[in-house]
């Protein structure tokens, strides 16, 4: 079998030395906040290359504490792509703001430029882009759109841990915010949920400190109306171990990369493009037929996953809010994606495999 992803073997080199940090957590019963999370922030803030870093519960909670540092009135308007995770709308709407649903690009299924520009309005207060797939927008353009107006600009980046745009600049560089998950099956991922918040402002940073945390900077000094979304110092221990094989792994993922696009030709499979820089958090295809692929995999043992089958207009919760509206691109990309393993610790072999079957469907 060919694992769509393996974070066993992933870590095993890590396993002996995380049971004894385990044991020294254990010992101290250091559990919540802690000196490994201030280090882990630290590490992660260096590793993005953004002044501050926030660690909170999880990437749904980053984006919900992102958005809510920023204080905007009920209903502001927030632009964000109609192909994404259910958090990243979840997030907006949570927070009282109105989601504005866009279209993304056919080719990359990232944000689509002009279909923010046509969709700005003077209730838009934020836009909301996603590093999908580990592919990475240009929020250069996207601040050549703004021009002056006072919008903020939030990255989801839950799926792009040490992306780079076009212009070789980190995430978060040219944004307000970006927003992280370390859902075990992300780029770094840990052993339960996890999530942090990079900014180069310390206006937020000081503000999101507190609100992750009750609202309070000092022990019962209450100052925000705030919420518990604190990153475990268990985590934050693990976190700290692997980020030193993230940069590592990120390059074993783009050679997969490398590998599928030269070698994958099948008229009848067509591969997303990838931004310069891109972390490859999925390697994504489209296909007409995705059921018979599907089996045609199944058959020959090949794992897989579907990143995602429905676009974001299409779920029941929001039903309501994005009635008769259509997104071609985010529905068209929703109904043949298909995402193929591509596990840093897969074997030249079992990649080899994944074209040869591809190849012969
Ligand atoms: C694009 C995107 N946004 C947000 C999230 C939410 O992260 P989490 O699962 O840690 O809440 C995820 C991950 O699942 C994601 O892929």
């Amino acid at each position: 079998m060919i694992k769509f992803y393996d974070i066993n073997k992933q870590d095993k080199h890590l396993h002996n030395t995380f049971i004894g940090l385990l044991r020294k957590h254990f010992k101290k019963s250091d559990f919540i906040l802690g000196q490994s999370v201030k280090n882990f922030e630290i590490n992660f803030s260096n590793f993005t290359k953004s002044k501050f870093a926030v660690g909170c519960a999880n990437g749904t909670d980053a984006l919900y504490l992102a958005l809510k540092v920023l204080n905007l009135p009920k209903n502001s308007e927030v632009i964000v792509p109609a192909m994404t995770w259910v958090s990243t709308v979840l997030a907006i709407v949570n927070n009282n703001l109105k989601p504005i649903l866009v279209d993304v690009n056919k080719d990359d299924c990232l944000i689509s430029l002009s279909e923010i520009k046509k969709n700005l309005s003077s209730k838009t207060k934020v836009i909301l882009p996603v590093n999908l797939y580990g592919g990475v927008v240009n929020i250069k353009e996207i601040k050549n759109i703004i021009k002056n107006k006072k919008i903020f600009i939030i990255e989801d980046s839950a799926q792009a841990h040490g992306g780079k745009d076009n212009f070789g600049n980190n995430i978060g560089k040219h944004s307000d915010l970006s927003c992280y998950s370390f859902y075990p099956g992300k780029n770094l991922g840990c052993y339960g949920d996890g999530g942090m918040i990079t900014t180069n402002k310390n206006k937020f940073y000081q503000k999101i400190i507190k609100l992750r945390n009750l609202g309070q900077k000092r022990k019962n000094i209450h100052d925000e109306i705030g919420v518990n979304s604190r990153l475990d110092s268990i985590q934050a221990s693990l976190l700290n171990l692997k980020l030193k094989s993230l940069k590592k792994f990120n390059l074993k993922r783009k050679n997969i990369a490398n590998f599928y696009k030269k070698n994958i030709k099948n008229n009848k499979i067509n591969i997303i493009k990838y931004s310069k820089n891109a972390v490859y958090h999925q390697y994504v295809v489209l296909v007409k037929n995705r059921k018979s692929l599907i089996k045609h995999l199944e058959k020959n043992q090949i794992q897989y996953g579907i990143h995602y089958p429905n676009p974001i207009n299409k779920l029941k919760c929001f039903s309501k809010l994005f009635k008769n509206k259509k997104f071609v691109n985010s529905e068209y990309i929703a109904s043949r994606c298909l995402s193929l393993p591509i596990d840093p610790v897969l074997k030249k072999s079992e990649v080899k495999k994944v074209v040869k079957v591809l190849n012969s469907f």
